[in-house]
């Protein structure tokens, strides 16, 4: 079949500006977005530039954005990502355009140099000159990283480099990673100067992660791994992050309480309907809800209700310590973990195991840093975790009958937590569309964060304000009302930067939409 390349077009030597050339291109099965432009130079444009050498995934220059991801053009094939039979191919991001698909590379190499890319040898009198044996257990990681192809997907699509040229990039980092982790470098400061290049700018939303063409672990192995090896060294968290466990310890939460809390407004058990229930659940809130998004609690146990779900919402439980996770401090985990997993296991013991997570962030910390840490910790679990709207989707008999119209057109924001369990935004873009008159935009797939996560919001909050904007402005280029989403965390970051805007007579004019609000009071 014939697949149109809609294909970015730019001489700076002679063109005012950049153009979209379209190309029919014929295309099989197997036919790469690589193999097509090589078909485009060959019969169409010989003057089509772009780079490519191996074709097999290997030498990394064929990194190019296609359909506003960044991959690899060999790697890709064309009826893979092709949208209503047209593929959009552009260069990568964040770099100079010298020529059509063909970049600089000098800032993303600079970035690169710039950590010291060799080995720092860990010469000692004690193993110089000796024949050294390598225990591969502990090069595993250093395999990891050295895998990594220096192709710029990554740089192209990060987002902190959009809105902050002096952060290294996530390459950089991997590349920190790799020698930090082999046993026979030496770490000479290379710790120090990943803070000082920007190791906690970074949000932590795996954008990077998507476009990786090896499959690098950027958001666990890399920058919380990093940043877990600053705290055993001494070198961080920052301060500010070191803050928030203090506030935990002495307060019970991350945030301050604003107005009454959710567990003083509402009862520990919760059944306001006739008959038996189809479900009984456990609700986990995290701080955020608790303390500053009450009315979220009361929308949530709405839909519960409206749902036949009896809700257990036990004052017992505390803080998940996702933000600690995020920043590496890795170490303070044990009372959180403890006094949650023994109160779910409580439960258990009287046949209740379903918890149900209001927060993306404690989601992915609960069912993913927990089971390890509770393994380490020797607790057991008897119980099963779910992301609410996840419970919704797959777990209960949904009540779609009583919604009513609600018309709006919004766009859903994906929280990187929910994408970090492994949740798909499916699921929320089939919920959020049994809403009666409510129109949603497709949302674009790159350019997604909130700016408020992995401790950013704390420790740069103007870094993590213009990735909020940032957000808002790519949805307003696609006329919608507002963005609707459900994790508490970029709820805040949203609003915040809305407000910040409305104070400085700057109004956006745009809405930010709780999913769970928005659900309860479609059954009104
Ligand atoms: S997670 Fe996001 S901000 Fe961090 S390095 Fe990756 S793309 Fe950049
Ligand atoms: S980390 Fe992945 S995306 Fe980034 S340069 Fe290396 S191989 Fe490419
Ligand atoms: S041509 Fe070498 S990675 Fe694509």
């Amino acid at each position: 079949m014939l697949v149109k390349f809609k294909v970015f077009r730019f001489d700076p030597s002679v063109d005012l500006k950049p153009k979209y050339e379209l190309f029919d291109v014929p295309s099989e099965k197997d036919t790469t977005v690589l193999d097509g432009l090589i078909y485009i130079k060959e019969n169409l444009s010989k003057s089509l530039s772009f780079r490519r050498s191996c074709r097999e995934g290997v030498c990394g220059s064929c990194a190019m954005r296609i359909n506003k991801i960044s991959n690899l053009a060999c790697k890709t094939h064309v009826f893979d990502v092709m949208n209503d039979d047209s593929v959009l191919i552009e260069p990568l991001d964040h770099l100079q355009v010298i020529k059509d698909l063909v970049v600089n590379l000098e800032p993303f190499f600079d970035g690169i140099r710039h950590v010291r890319p060799w080995r720092i040898a860990n010469l000692n009198e004690e193993n110089v000159e000796k024949p050294r044996k390598i225990d591969m257990n502990k090069f595993l990681k250093t395999m990891e990283a050295k895998s990594c192809i220096l192709c710029a997907a990554c740089y192209s699509d990060c987002n902190v480099i959009d809105v902050d040229r002096t952060f290294i990039g996530p390459a950089a980092l991997v590349k920190v990673a790799r020698f930090v982790s082999d046993p026979w470098d030496s770490k000479d400061g290379r710790l120090r100067e990943a803070i000082d290049l920007g190791l906690f700018k970074c949000p932590i939303d795996q954008e990077c992660e998507i476009a990786c063409p090896r499959d690098i672990d950027i958001r666990r192995g890399v920058v919380e791994w990093l940043r877990y090896q600053c705290t055993k060294e001494g070198l961080g968290p920052l301060p500010t992050h070191k803050r928030l466990v203090q506030n935990v310890l002495e307060t019970g939460g991350v945030v301050p309480v604003q107005d009454t809390p959710a567990f003083s407004l509402f009862p520990e058990y919760i059944k306001e309907f006739e008959g038996e229930p189809q479900a009984e659940v456990i609700l986990f809130t995290g701080c955020i809800i608790n303390r500053r998004q009450q009315d979220t609690c009361r929308a949530i146990i709405e839909i519960f209700q409206n749902n036949r779900v009896a809700v257990h919402l036990p004052k017992g439980q505390t803080c998940c310590g996702s933000p600690f996770m995020r920043t590496g401090q890795r170490d303070t985990m044990k009372p959180f973990v403890t006094q949650n997993f023994n109160l779910f296991n409580e439960f258990a013991q009287k046949g209740i195991t379903h918890v149900v997570t209001s927060c993306s962030g404690c989601n992915s910390t609960l069912r993913f840093d927990y089971p390890q840490l509770a393994k380490e910790y020797d607790i057991p679990i008897n119980f099963e975790i779910y992301d609410i709207g996840e419970y919704m989707a797959k777990i209960i008999d949904l009540n779609t009958e009583d919604l009513k119209e609600t018309p709006l057109k919004l766009m859903y924001h994906y929280p990187c937590h929910i994408k970090a369990s492994g949740l798909e935004e499916e699921i929320y873009i089939d919920l959020i569309g049994k809403i009666p008159s409510l129109e949603l935009v497709d949302s674009p797939k790159s350019g997604l964060c909130c700016g408020g996560g992995g401790g950013v919001r704390s420790a740069y909050s103007d870094l993590s304000d213009a990735l909020a904007i940032r957000r808002i402005e790519i949805a307003k280029d696609f006329g919608v009302n507002g963005l609707v989403t459900n994790c508490p965390f970029c709820v805040i970051s949203f609003e915040r930067v809305l407000d910040l805007k409305k104070a400085q007579n700057e109004d956006m004019g745009f809405e930010l939409y709780d999913f769970y609000r928005l659900f309860a009071d479609a059954y009104k």
